[in-house]
């Protein structure tokens, strides 16, 4: 690459002049000068200067070329003696000398600690250097001294500290880009005022690197009168100053200040930016109104307010900039009316975005024509309705509408099937509004790629044709009916919540599914064998609460991408653990009220070690609980309540780490629904981060003594083995569930005293310990206080002290027929008596928890099924 800075004739141009001239031409003796003077710097140029090849070829070595591919690297050219004809170095023509160094994007790697400043330094004349996107973590930041140097481009470079003073000798520069030029935590800047050395800068990007520690980071960017372009994303930057007289870049085009945290209101000085075209203050922080005197910035071609929390109204004035393109003002705090004013003269506009500002309303009248052609259209969560917004009708070059909770009511028009219908990739989000009718029988004639239309009023048959662009389809929370048609090209489907039926056997056409979700509806039939076969992309595959039947599908076992298998609440049977061998990724099973049988295979432990979710509560598994089990390190939910297991419980349970360990945090790619049966209920979270971890083993045929290591799993919040035939005593390491809110042992044959360990839980607000063999004094104090029910420890005929009547200063005998009561069922007032004292357990309970949610948040967003099946739980049995 040659650049050439001031023309200058060559020799070869000289020569065939002279020799077209008469003898007698005056012009004759300077231009033979002439010629003598070329021809001397064109030898000088047949190769670069010698000192200048040993200087490049240094720093060549200061890069490991060697291993990685690197014999392709452009680097590798630096050969033979010409340097000017190196790849990616440019020489002056007349003087031979280097002038630039362009190495962008070359990914090499320097080796050396100095790898820049010991040899680089020697190119005196260098006006360009761009050594961006190499990676120079092991070099310290140069202390460059290239007097010429304009252009310096070391963005994505990474160098491990250093200083950046030393760039104050470079007066020349107009150009610094310095975009993660040093590694985090490697350096530290407290002034910039090196910038004051750099009067002719007009493009400055110190994007990345941390200036919090700089107190006064904005004196020396005002003092460069001549900036152009301002960088500062993610710099994070705390301050501004609000108001300055001082100010002066009447020239800033560009200023970006994305993803820092400065907390003030816009300050006055932005709107006397004049020459602004690009404004970002995407997330950075600012709160306040905008000034009306933004409209004062009227060569403004993007605006980006997003991610702030500004507030007030939309000022009017925004009617001025008539260059605007972008307007990204969501996630903001908006509020009042925005109307025509604002947008007749915006004709140029293209991206309109006021999302997620919630008191913020758009009042256009109907039959209003806009003066632009939007490709974007955000409003989502902005008062649009309750009529669909005509004025879009006009808008036939829409790639993105959305236009959720936007309080839209009634029925789509027709014609906004046909405005996406022109351009191509158009994704339209109508969710969350009160939209009722059908959908037209055929979408595709549309070139739609996303649809959601959740949580609507809508109804009648699904769609029979798809587009073949359409990848995402959600339609939960309407009321759909009648079949699933064919649709082969979708790769998530979203129907959850509707009232469709019949078999689901038309997927078998679908070839690129990673999400579907059909659960709450009325599919019955088998599920489809070649689901397992033709859809093994699949990662989410929710088909709860439904009415399939029939076996589960020996094909499931080649979806080995699946993340979460959700097939709850069906009439499925067979034996899909087994089938489960190689889903390796798998973290949520919820297999519960099926009629599945089988054992829980050995190699669980081993082969879903992702395991977050395990839920197989109401089938027929049976068999022992494997020991290995316990290696499911990421376990937090493990149901395997009202099945036929029998054996010990692994005395290895404790291992379990996500439940010993104090967080109890649920990320699942997916959002699906998480059930829990604690405090004598079922509860439903979606997708809560601060769900409690739960451990619910009840109503088995389990035996032997419960683990000593039980008492590990600190982080627990609920635990259940109620309705077992576990013996021997409740350990004392129970005190150590430091977190635990509900712990039910009731309905075993446990023994022995009660540890004086269980005062000590201090969350706990369940409690059932009846119908055991308990004896001893109650211990008393703390929690336990607040727990004073009777019916908890009801059916322990051997218990004495409060809150149970029976004192403990008198000795009672027990013969072996009471005892033998205690084998519940079998006796009918024993029977009552049990149901009794659950209800009244359950009151007991609800009541607790009832203050518990009321005060404490972590369970403010949980909610809870209805009552029928808490008493279908609670009469099961
Ligand atoms: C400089 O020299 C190179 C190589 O001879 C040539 O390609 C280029 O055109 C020259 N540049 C100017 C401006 O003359
Ligand atoms: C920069 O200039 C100052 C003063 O002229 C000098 O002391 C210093 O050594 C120079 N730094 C470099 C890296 O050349
Ligand atoms: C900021 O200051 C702290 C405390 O002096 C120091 O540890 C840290 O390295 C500095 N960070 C930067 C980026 O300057
Ligand atoms: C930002 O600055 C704060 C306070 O100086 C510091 O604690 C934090 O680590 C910095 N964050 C980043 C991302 O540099
Ligand atoms: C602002 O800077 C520009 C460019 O350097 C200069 O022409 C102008 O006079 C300055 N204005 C003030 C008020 O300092
Ligand atoms: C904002 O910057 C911080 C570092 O300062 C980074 O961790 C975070 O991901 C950034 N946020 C976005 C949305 O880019
Ligand atoms: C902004 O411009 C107005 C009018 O030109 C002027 O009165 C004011 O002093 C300027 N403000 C700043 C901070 O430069
Ligand atoms: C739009 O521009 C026209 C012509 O410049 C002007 O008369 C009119 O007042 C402007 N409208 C608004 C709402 O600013
Ligand atoms: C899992 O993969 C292994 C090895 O490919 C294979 O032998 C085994 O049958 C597979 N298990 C199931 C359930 O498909
Ligand atoms: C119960 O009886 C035993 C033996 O008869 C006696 O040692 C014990 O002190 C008695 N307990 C109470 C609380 O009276």
């Amino acid at each position: 690459m040659y650049i050439k800075y001031w023309p200058l004739p060559t020799h070869t141009t000289l020569l065939s002049a002279l020799l077209t001239m008469q003898p007698s031409n005056p012009l004759l003796p300077p231009l033979l000068l002439c010629l003598l003077v070329t021809l001397r710097h064109a030898t000088a140029a047949d190769g670069c200067l010698a000192a200048e090849r040993e200087a490049l070829l240094g720093f060549k070595a200061g890069f490991n070329l060697a291993g990685d591919g690197g014999g392709s690297n452009p680097m590798s050219l630096w050969q033979g003696q010409d340097c000017c004809g190196w790849p990616g170095v440019a020489c002056r023509n007349a003087t031979g000398r280097v002038v630039a160094l362009d190495l962008h994007g070359w990914e090499l790697q320097a080796t050396g600690r100095r790898t820049i400043s010991s040899s680089l330094l020697a190119l005196t004349q260098l006006r360009r250097l761009d050594l961006a996107g190499n990676d120079f973590s092991s070099s310290r930041f140069p202390e460059l001294s290239f007097r010429k140097l304009r252009y310096l481009d070391l963005s994505f470079t990474a160098f491990s500290g250093g200083r950046l003073d030393p760039l104050a000798n470079l007066s020349s520069l107009h150009y610094v880009d310095l975009t993660e030029a040093l590694s985090p935590g490697s350096y530290r800047i407290d002034h910039l005022r090196w910038l004051s050395g750099l009067p002719d800068l007009t493009h400055l990007d110190l994007s990345g690197l941390d200036l919090a520690n700089v107190s006064d980071w904005f004196s020396p960017v005002i003092s460069l009168n001549r900036l152009e372009a301002l960088y500062l994303e993610e710099c994070n930057l705390s301050t501004i100053p609000i108001s300055s007289a001082t100010v002066n870049l009447s020239s800033l085009v560009v200023l970006d200040l994305y993803n820092n945290s400065i907390a003030t209101v816009l300050p006055d000085w932005l709107w006397n930016l004049t020459s602004l075209v690009h404004l970002n203050l995407f997330q950075s922080g600012f709160a306040g109104p905008v000034s009306e005197a933004i409209g004062d910035l009227t060569s403004l071609e993007s605006l980006d307010l997003r991610y702030n929390s500004l507030n007030g109204s939309i000022p009017s004035s925004i009617s001025k900039l008539t260059g605007m393109v972008e307007m990204f003002l969501h996630a903001n705090d908006f509020g009042g009316v925005v109307s025509e004013a604002h947008f007749s003269n915006l004709t140029n506009l293209e991206y309109l975005w006021l999302s997620w500002n919630d008191r913020l309303s758009v009042s256009l009248r109907r039959n209003w024509e806009p003066p632009f052609q939007l490709t974007e259209v955000g409003l989502g969560g902005v008062l649009v309705g309750p009529q669909f917004p005509a004025w879009l009708k006009s808008q036939t070059g829409i790639r993105r509408l959305d236009l959720w909770g936007s309080g839209i009511e009634g029925a789509l028009p027709e014609w906004l099937w046909h405005n996406v219908s022109s351009a191509v990739n158009i994704s339209v989000d109508l969710s969350g509004n009160r939209i009722t009718g059908k959908l037209p029988p055929s979408l595709e004639f549309t070139k739609l790629t996303e649809l959601t239309l959740g949580s609507n009023l809508l109804e009648g048959p699904l769609p029979t044709e798809l587009p073949a662009s359409l990848g995402s389809l959600s339609l939960d929370n309407n009321s759909f009916s009648g079949h699933l048609p064919p649709w082969p090209y979708l790769n998530a489907l979203s129907l959850e919540n509707n009232k469709l039926e019949g078999s689901i056997s038309s997927l078998c056409q679908s070839t690129s599914l990673q999400l579907l979700v059909l659960s709450n509806n009325k599919f019955t039939g088998e599920i489809p064998h070649c689901l397992g076969e033709s859809s093994r992309g699949l990662q989410s595959l929710n088909l709860g609460n439904n009415g399939f039947s029939g076996t589960i599908p020996s094909s499931i076992r080649f979806l080995t991408g699946l993340t979460d298998l959700e097939l709850s609440n069906n009439g499925v049977s067979g034996e899909p653990l087994l089938l489960l061998e190689n889903c390796t990724m798998l973290s949520y099973v919820d297999l519960a009220e099926n009629r599945f049988t089988g054992i829980i295979p050995h190699w669980i432990g081993d082969n879903l070690p992702a395991l977050i979710y395990l839920r197989l509560r109401s089938n027929m598994f049976s068999g022992q609980i494997p020991t290995e089990l316990a290696k499911l390190q990421s376990l937090q939910i493990l149901d395997l309540a009202s099945n036929n297991l029998s054996g010990a419980i692994p005395a290895t349970i404790g291992n379990i780490s996500a439940m010993a360990s104090s967080q109890a945090t649920i990320f699942l790619l997916h959002p699906i629904d998480l059930h829990v049966y604690s405090k004598g209920q079922d509860m439903y979270y979606r997708q809560s981060p601060d769900l409690v971890n739960s451990l619910d083993l009840s109503s088995n045929s389990l035996v032997g003594d419960i683990p000593e290591g039980i008492g590990d799993l600190a982080s627990l919040g609920s635990l259940n083995l109620s309705r077992n035939r576990l013996t021997g005593k409740i350990p004392q390491s129970i005190g150590g569930l430091a977190l635990i809110e509900s712990l039910d042992l009731s309905m075993n044959l446990l023994s022995g005293n009660i540890p004086e360990s269980l005062s000590s839980l201090t969350f706990l607000s369940y409690l059932n310990l009846s119908y055991n063999n308990l004896s001893g004094e109650i211990p008393s104090g703390h929690q336990l206080q607040t727990l004073e029910d009777p019916s908890i420890y009801m059916n322990n005929p051997y218990l004495c002290g409060p809150p149970v009547s029976k004192s403990c200063s008198s000795n009672v005998t027990v013969t072996e027929t009471e005892s033998s009561e205690k084998e519940y069922g079998k006796n009918n007032s024993d029977l009552v008596w049990q149901c009794i004292s659950t209800i009244l357990g359950f009151v007991m309970g609800f009541w607790i928890f009832c203050g518990v949610i009321f005060f404490k948040d972590r369970w403010r967003h949980a909610y809870f099924s209805g009552m029928d099946k808490l008493f279908d739980g609670i009469f099961r049995q």
